[in-house]
């Protein structure tokens, strides 16, 4: 049982009166946005039930509770709607594969909690004291398990970060896509962990860095940069002076910035030089650095990262080390804008079981240049009847900031949900 005075329930089971306090899911994966409020009109009920959303948080302080939960009720009749899912054994649905949603949902509070562990780390880097690496070790297999669950989830959240939280949530993210990109390569479970450990504090010497530096908006001059560059060494120190982690993890630390060519640093390692997991951390670090909000320049859109990075490939990153991370990622990654043959504008939202047919959802068309209702579409179920013809920038639609926009088109609906 939990302490929260709120109560999780399956959409069938939503009354009008009911205090709506959140909508299960994030932006992605239900047309609403931030909803806070008393569920009054049935326009808004029907809304509600057509949507994706299949759990919402009620808060009965604030509104009428589910019929099951009126136990004074004289009458014993058995509840004709679902039992509220935070009054069953939860243990039979634990065990099956959770929805994105549900998924989304943890790994938000694991990203919390994973951030907070990696601060504390910093920290003490920062202030020079012995790094305590246990508590990274356990943050790495709950991420391990989530992204064993659902290999993106965790990913596309870890990538929307704010620059204050930048290189705490960046190490997250590292972690997430080094165990995921390791599985795809086969390998075994404990070098999965090991590269998990490694992503989560490869950059750990960014300590070693001012913050003003760190989060200087414009370009850095050639002494920052230079400061900068001193990172993956200060790092390795770290952790070679802590004594807790193996060489697996200090050559990423230190390597992480090496390039094929030799043109990379601190070291300028070529080719054969560069180790499998120094090239592996190349990859993740790179692709969750230019898929993310900086100070200096607004992140690009995921897809669009992939394909820059392609180009990358040979000079800089390993050209098969990249393969297996598109195949982690999908060729059109969750938050990908894409045009449909329809016509239409969608955000990928799910990968399906075929690689070029992700779960997607609609929501403009690009002959009336205006928005549409959100429509979910799994395009693996549409052969022959639907397919992505081309990614798009959302640059070139006037969407610099996909999560924004989505915000906005909910606002110009007049969405009672958006509260
Ligand atoms: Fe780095």
């Amino acid at each position: 049982m939990t302490d929260s005075p709120y109560l999780r329930i399956q959409v069938e089971a939503v009354t009008l009166g009911m205090f709506i306090q959140e909508l299960c899911g994030s932006w992605v994966n239900h047309p609403f946005w931030r909803a806070h409020f008393l569920l009054e009109d049935p326009e808004d009920l029907r809304r509600l039930k057509e949507s994706s959303v299949r759990e919402v948080l009620i808060d009965p302080r604030r509104g009428l509770s589910p019929p099951v939960l009126k136990q004074s009720d004289s009458k014993p009749e058995a509840p004709s709607q679902p039992c509220p899912a935070a009054h069953r054994n939860t243990a039979a649905s634990s065990a099956t594969r959770r929805s994105l949603e549900q998924e989304i949902e943890s790994a938000r509070q694991l990203c919390s909690k994973s951030k907070k562990v990696v601060m504390a780390m910093f920290q003490d880097a920062r202030l020079g004291r012995a790094v305590e690496v246990e508590g990274a070790r356990a943050m790495v297999n709950e991420i391990a398990v989530s992204v064993e669950r659902h290999p993106t989830a965790l990913i596309s959240l870890a990538r929307l970060k704010t620059a204050d939280e930048y290189t705490y949530l960046h190490s997250v993210a590292v972690c997430a896509l080094m165990i995921s990109l390791a599985r795809q390569l086969n390998l075994d479970e404990g070098l999965v962990r090991e590269a998990g450990l490694a992503g989560l504090l490869h950059d750990i010497g960014k300590m070693c860095v001012p913050m003003s530096i760190l989060n200087k908006p414009g370009r850095l001059d050639d002494a920052e940069f230079a400061c900068v560059r001193e990172h993956p060494s200060r790092g390795s120190d770290i952790l070679r002076e802590g004594r807790q982690v193996g060489a697996l993890v200090l050559d990423v630390c230190l390597h992480h910035h090496e390039k094929l060519d030799g043109s990379g640093y601190p070291h300028g390692l070529a080719g054969e030089q560069i180790s499998l997991f120094a090239r592996m951390g190349a990859v993740c670090d790179i692709y969750d650095a230019i898929t993310s909000d900086r100070p200096y320049k607004p992140g690009w859109d995921p897809a669009e990262s992939l394909q820059r990075m392609s180009r990358w490939c040979g000079d800089h990153l390993d050209e098969s080390v990249f393969q297996a991370f598109i195949h982690c990622l999908g060729i059109y990654p969750i938050g990908a804008l894409v045009r449909l043959q329809s016509d239409r504008l969608a955000v990928v939202v799910d990968q399906s079981t075929e690689l070029l047919l992700p779960v997607v959802k609609v929501f403009y068309s690009t002959r009336t240049k205006a928005a549409l209702p959100v429509e979910l579409l799994d395009l693996s179920k549409l052969k022959g009847r639907e397919r992505i013809v081309s990614r798009e920038s959302p640059d070139r639609w006037g969407f610099q900031n996909l999560e924004a926009f989505w915000c906005e088109l909910n606002r110009r609906r007049g969405s009672l949900f958006d509260r």
